[in-house]
């Protein structure tokens, strides 16, 4: 029979972003080789802070259209020493994000087999997913700066929110909650000093709320959420909130759960008009990079998210259940307490796929 072929936009970036998606990529191909029922069509784009610093840009003019030819899109990371972060990210990650209204960002935090998390006395392992908007709110691009270079300089950062935009998202968590065995949903705001754009969140998820009546929804503040992540983590399943505040969470829940070095991001296009994004959540790690010690599980995990959205299911589940073999396994990079590098562990998973299959 003929294979089902992905087209696969492949941007490995800056600093450890190559190291971790060519360990993705190997594990990709022995999975591919092992199961012969799909293959991955991958088109190497070298945008990135190298290609900036030769053609002035982060991606050609025609990026999006280029892009838009493909089925999915897995990304390494972005950050260089020498460019402004706000330069290197808004021309590449958040360019792609917004132009492509990428506008649901997942991020699953689990506690793997074999990995310590943060949590003195865990009650449970951790089993979150965390569903941040992704396409407006704090992160919209809006505001300014007068009087520039002045002793009383003023800038601002105007946060928006659409009754469009939250809504989307607020029943794109509504529908996650729904698909999980707890059926439960935490809509994370702080609605009691965000007095405007917080309390149209808490208006409209109430409205939805409506429409999900197995799904039990529960309102939090921002800050007591942080103090619940780490104090109850087993009361928590699914949660949604806005770009910057998930943005943190996120970081936290990783760190949580094990390390930033294993968490996965898919940026996501539900009406499927465009591909959709996968990266690792972790960025260049300059302290790291060309060491050959990062931990792909990330990027990794990532492409497992990516195989899914694809409808690769079974490809999916061997390959996290690859993932959790080697965990349990003790074959850990440094930032989980072992001394494997970034290829060991890909090797790893390489083996524990061609034994499997
Ligand atoms: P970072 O995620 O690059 O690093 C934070 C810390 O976590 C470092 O100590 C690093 O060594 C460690 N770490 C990160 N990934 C790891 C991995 N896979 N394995 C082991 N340890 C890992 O965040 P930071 O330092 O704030 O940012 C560095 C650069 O990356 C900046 O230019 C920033 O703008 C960019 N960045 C890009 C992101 C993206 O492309 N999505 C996300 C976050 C930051
Ligand atoms: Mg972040």
């Amino acid at each position: 029979a003929a294979l089902r072929t992905h087209r696969i936009a492949c941007i490995p970036g800056d600093g450890i972003g190559p190291e971790v998606i060519g360990a993705t990529l190997k594990v990709l191909e022995t999975l591919e080789r092992s199961l012969k029922t799909f293959k991955l069509d991958f088109t190497q784009l070298p945008w990135g802070s190298d290609y900036y610093r030769s053609q002035g840009r982060y991606m050609p003019t025609d990026g999006i259209q280029l892009l838009k030819q493909h089925d999915a899109i897995l990304f390494g990371a972005v950050g260089d020493k020498d460019v402004p972060d706000h330069i290197s990210l808004w021309e590449l990650l958040l360019a792609i994000r917004g132009q492509m209204q990428l506008y649901v960002n997942v991020r699953p935090v689990r506690t793997l087999p074999g990995i310590q998390p943060l949590i003195a006395t865990p009650v449970k392992p951790i089993d979150w997913v965390i569903i941040r908007e992704n396409s407006e709110g704090e992160y919209a691009g809006q505001g300014g700066r007068t009087h520039v270079g002045q002793p009383w300089e003023c800038a601002t950062e105007v946060a928006i929110y659409t009754r469009h935009g939250v809504g989307r998202i607020m029943r794109f968590a509504f529908e996650t909650a729904l698909s999980r065995p707890q059926k439960s949903l935490i809509v994370v705001t702080k609605s009691n000093a965000m007095r405007n754009g917080m309390v149209l969140w808490d208006e409209i998820a109430t409205e939805i709320s409506k429409d999900y009546p197995s799904v039990t929804m529960e309102k939090m503040l921002v800050d007591a959420m942080t103090v619940r992540m780490v104090k109850n983590p087993h009361t928590i399943d699914t949660i949604v909130g806005t770009n910057l505040q998930m943005d943190i969470l996120s970081d936290l829940a990783a760190a949580l759960a094990g390390s930033i070095g294993i968490a996965s991001s898919s940026n996501i296009d539900p009406s499927r008009q465009s591909p959709s994004f996968f990266e690792p959540v972790h960025g260049s790690a300059f302290d790291i990079t060309g060491k050959g010690v990062a931990n792909p599980l990330g990027a990794i995990w990532s492409a497992t998210e990516m195989l899914r959205w694809l409808k690769e299911d079974d490809a999916a589940d061997r390959l996290m259940s690859a993932i959790e073999k080697v965990c349990e396994g003790n074959i850990l990079t440094r930032d989980l307490g072992g001394h494997a590098g970034t290829l060991d562990v890909a090797d790893a998973i390489s083996k524990e796929l061609s034994q499997s299959i």
